[in-house]
């Protein structure tokens, strides 16, 4: 399962990099809103740079027209630009103009698993069902990955599974099994995923026994 960040902070998508383990990013209005710092498209153009994974780049028009001008306009940022287009009567709309155009996009806020099967019927390449949403409101959001995940694996639909709105790291593991193609999680859940009490506790130990060691018998 493909890693993505889902932030517009360029010091943890930088920092995600150095790790190896960054596939993509994922940016929508909040999180930019969140992070400052320049334009949207400055922003997205900076993470262009840094990432050649998929970089999602959410539309705000809620009509046919708005939002292919400001998808198009994303698209030309840059080659791995995927256009985030809502779940709407418009927005399938949209993806099925710009998937004509070869404009990839990202169908967001989905909350169904007929939501999802729409969305890759109109052309979307990244499908993303909102887990952490549906969990707030005491549905389980992982079944909407996971019943898409069997769906596109039957029927060999070549678009996708995003598994967007995680919390926490439990819903990464579960994204991994539900057979999601893509989990996108914040950057304080993926410093979650690495560490570990008892690898935090098992370093500072280790480093304590060397440095014993060092003064009871010497040497490197
Ligand atoms: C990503 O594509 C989504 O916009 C994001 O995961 C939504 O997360 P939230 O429900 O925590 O706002």
């Amino acid at each position: 399962m493909k890693i993505f960040l889902d932030t517009a902070d360029i010091e943890e998508i930088r920092a995600a990099a150095r790790w190896g383990v960054l596939d993509g990013v994922t940016t929508n209005p909040t999180l930019f809103a969140k992070a400052g710092g320049g334009s949207y498209e400055s922003i997205l153009a900076e993470v262009c740079t840094i990432t050649p994974g998929p970089v999602s780049a959410e539309v705000v028009a809620e009509d046919v027209d708005g939002m292919l001008i400001q998808g198009r306009a994303f698209a030309k940022i840059a080659p791995n630009i995927v256009v985030k287009i809502p779940m709407s009567e418009a927005g399938l709309e949209a993806i099925a103009r710009l998937r004509a155009e070869k404009i990839p996009t990202n169908c967001t806020l989905v909350f169904s698993t007929n939501q999802g099967l729409l969305a890759a019927k109109a052309g979307a390449v990244l499908i993303s069902p909102f887990v952490g949403r549906l969990d707030d409101i005491n549905e389980d959001g992982m079944t909407v990955v996971r019943e898409l995940a069997e769906i596109f694996a039957i029927h060999e639909i070549k678009s996708e599974v995003l598994a967007a709105s995680m919390r926490g790291p439990l819903h990464v593991t579960q994204a991994a099994l539900a057979g999601a193609h893509i989990a996108t999680v914040p950057f304080k859940v993926l410093r979650q995923m690495v560490h570990h009490p008892l690898t935090d506790s098992g370093i500072a130990q280790f480093r304590a026994d060397w440095d014993k060691a060092q003064r009871t018998h010497g040497g490197s």
